[in-house]
């Protein structure tokens, strides 16, 4: 136990579940690039092998699988980031024992598998838009009462809980970091930023873009380069604990379509389209103890990190043959 108290070797081994998805294969572009050997394991049934990059081992299977043990020992892992999910919450909705399945069960398996595998750190990617539900003050801190709307919240908050209740048998320090809505380079509609590359391709395409509901609904937008810096400061520094990684701006759907049409060179008005039933309606995250615990006083600006999301839209697209 005390052997897990040290700070990480340089170059040490790490593992990052969902490593082939939008955030985890950043998170795999910066670890490799600070020297650590890099395993990602993903089943690519949302990640794309494109975005695994070329320095990493890749393994396709499945986090509900058993094995993961002798994947762990054999490669010395001393971290594992665990970032595989079922991150769409329509889909948790409709088939919240599938949601299960991924988001609990494949979080215990990973538990189980750190501890026998000696893991000296688990650093979990928890969700505060899904478990906290509508903010009770100005901003949700890590202390606000957990009322998960949907059943991916339920599950996320269950896998935190779970890891956290293996750990001291286990023997891994335990990070938790419950992300605002993420965005950046590289999403896809799926998960809980979605919004913003779905908007970005219709809008880059010449194609309307739709805002459910009114557009008053409230999230906290936070770049996908400070998802990652805190991922990496946790581990770099052995931080054990619970942090809300957002800004702390609480960002209307109406105002964030201003931000993408902005970004995208549009001046189009949006299409109105009907609300979403149960669609929560307000969600930000108070960041204060993160910015402390993990020094990250630095993030990046909405506007900015619009601009340069475009920009990789354009690029790609363009990559892609998509004009
Ligand atoms: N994107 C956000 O706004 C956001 C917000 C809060 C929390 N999170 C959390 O961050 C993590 C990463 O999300 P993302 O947005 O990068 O999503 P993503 O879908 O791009 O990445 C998830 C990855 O996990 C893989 N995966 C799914 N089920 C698996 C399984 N059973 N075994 C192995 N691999 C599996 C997928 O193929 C995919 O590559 C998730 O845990 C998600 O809950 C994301």
């Amino acid at each position: 136990m005390t052997e897990h108290l040290h700070l990480p070797a340089s170059g040490c081994p790490v593992l990052v579940t969902g490593g082939a998805g939008f955030i985890g294969s950043h998170l795999a572009d910066a670890l490799l690039a600070r020297g650590h050997r890099v395993v990602v394991l993903d089943d690519l049934s949302t990640g794309d092998l494109r975005r695994v990059p070329r320095g990493a081992r890749f393994v396709k299977g499945d986090i509900r699988d058993a094995g993961l043990d002798a994947l762990l020992l054999e490669e010395k892992v001393d971290t594992v980031f665990h970032l595989a999910a079922q991150v769409d919450v329509r889909r948790s909705v409709e088939e919240p024992v599938f949601d299960a399945e991924v988001n609990v069960l494949g979080t215990i398996r990973v538990a189980q598998a750190a501890g026998k595998a000696g893991v000296a750190q688990v650093v979990f990617s928890s969700s505060g838009g899904a478990i906290y539900g509508d903010p009770v003050g100005e901003r949700a801190d890590e202390d606000h009462p957990l009322n998960p709307c949907s059943a991916y919240g339920v599950a996320k908050l269950a896998g935190e809980k779970y890891l956290a209740a293996i750990a001291p048998e286990a023997g891994y320090l335990l990070t938790v970091l419950r992300y605002a809505n993420v965005y950046g380079p590289r999403q896809d509609g799926r998960g809980e930023a979605g919004v913003v590359g779905i908007w970005m391709n219709r809008l880059l395409s010449g194609q309307d873009a739709v805002v459910n509901g009114d557009g008053g609904q409230t999230r906290d937008f936070v770049h996908v380069a400070d998802v990652v810096a805190a991922n990496q400061s946790a581990f770099l520094n052995r931080v054990p604990g619970v942090y809300n990684v957002g800004t702390g701006i609480e960002t209307s759907v109406r105002e964030l379509y201003g931000l993408v049409a902005a970004a995208c060179g549009v001046d189009a008005a949006p299409r109105f389209g009907p609300g979403k039933p149960g669609e929560q309606r307000r969600s930000v995250l108070d960041p204060s103890r993160a910015r402390e615990a993990l020094s990250l006083a630095e993030i990046v600006p909405l506007e900015g990190g619009m601009r340069a999301t475009a920009e990789w839209f354009r690029l790609h697209r363009a990559q892609e043959g998509l004009g």
